[in-house]
């Protein structure tokens, strides 16, 4: 029989590679989307309730919401104030979801203790996606079968299924269909994080203005097929970060920093503290470094925080595992 809470632990991610096709009929954009889970983790626990707010203090919650139907929302946390409590928040959406296809009432609590940046280009909310599906299953023991859990994943945004499946994966179609990567060692990484965040969508439409600026086009006639680079995934392979680093690349880069040209003081820091690479993570504003070791993973974070370009930087290692469950 389920208990009476069940929390999932699910990571961040960087994306190694974010090479961006053309803008396709449906509003998406084809991907080549090399994901690599990180070491900063939400958590969210799923626990019986009655959809009411009952005033009850939960944790250092610092917002509250029944979202309807149901769901209940608490939020935990450093970027908590900036986590949607409504009907937006992908957390609520994947518990109804799930509950709708086991033909149940989504009465859940919700809560999520935030610890990847919101709106950062972290797959933050894909993560807690998929960490409200794993921890209402278990709640509710619907036991679906992993390849139903991976279908709602991308029913509910195109990073969502890595978050499920964690380590390395690459991502096409548009993000969704993954095929898991091998990594050969540990890759050490400094995230710096922005005071506020950026529009996933705002950042593809700069991408696709950016094209037709520059005359080449933005649709899926004008824009290559994004495609996998071969030394990237060598580099994975090996665990060389230096070759890593030569090969990482990102499309939504220029996009990003064209919105918040403050982004690349913050690269430039990196760089010049000995980050063996320096990008912007996914949509950003995140931006992220790889370096050679801890110790230098270390000196980065110190000179980013002594710069004033970035809220606060994080070391961590990659690959990371993807969402789990918590022992009770
Ligand atoms: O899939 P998800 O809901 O996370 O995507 C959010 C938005 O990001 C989409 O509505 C779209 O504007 C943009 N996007 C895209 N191409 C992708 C993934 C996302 O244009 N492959």
């Amino acid at each position: 029989m389920a208990g009476d809470s069940a929390t999932a632990r699910v990571p961040a991610k960087v994306n190694v590679q974010l090479a961006v096709g053309g803008l396709r009929p449906d509003g998406f954009h084809g991907l080549a989307n090399v994901f690599l889970a990180v070491g900063l983790y939400d958590e969210v626990t799923a626990s019986h309730g009655d959809g009411r707010d009952d005033g009850s203090a939960e944790g250092d919650g610092t917002g509250r919401q029944d979202c309807g139907h149901g769901v209940r929302l608490t939020v935990s946390g450093r970027d908590a104030a900036h986590v949607p409590l409504d009907e937006s928040n992908l957390a609520v959406r994947a518990a109804r979801l799930l509950a709708e296809r086991h033909g149940r009432e989504p009465r859940v609590r919700l809560h999520i203790t935030k610890d990847i940046p919101v709106a950062g280009g972290m797959a933050g909310g894909s993560a807690d996606a998929a960490g409200a599906l794993l921890a209402c299953d278990a709640l509710w023991g619907t036991h679906t079968p992993q390849d139903e859990l991976r279908a709602m994943c991308a029913e509910l945004g195109s990073d969502v299924p890595f978050s499920l499946v964690g380590g390395a994966a690459l991502g096409q179609g548009r993000g969704e269909l993954l095929t898991p990567l091998e990594t050969g060692g540990t890759f050490h990484w400094v995230f710096a994080l922005a005071d506020g965040g950026l529009s996933t969508p705002a950042v593809y439409r700069e991408c696709d203005r950016l094209r037709e600026a520059a005359g080449t086009g933005a649709d899926v006639d004008s824009v290559p097929e994004p495609r996998p680079s071969a030394l990237l995934l060598d580099a994975l392979r090996s665990g060389d970060a230096e070759a890593l680093a030569a090969a990482v690349s990102n499309d939504l880069q220029a996009a990003a920093v064209s919105l918040r040209p403050s982004l690349s003081d913050t690269l430039k820091t990196g760089t010049a503290a000995g980050a063996l690479a320096a990008l912007v993570s996914g949509s950003g504003p995140t931006c992220a470094f790889l370096a050679g070791d801890a110790g230098s993973a270390a000196r980065i974070a110190a000179a980013l925080e002594e710069s004033g370009h970035c809220r606060s930087a994080r070391t961590t290692t990659a690959p990371a595992p993807g969402a789990r469950l918590l022992p009770a």
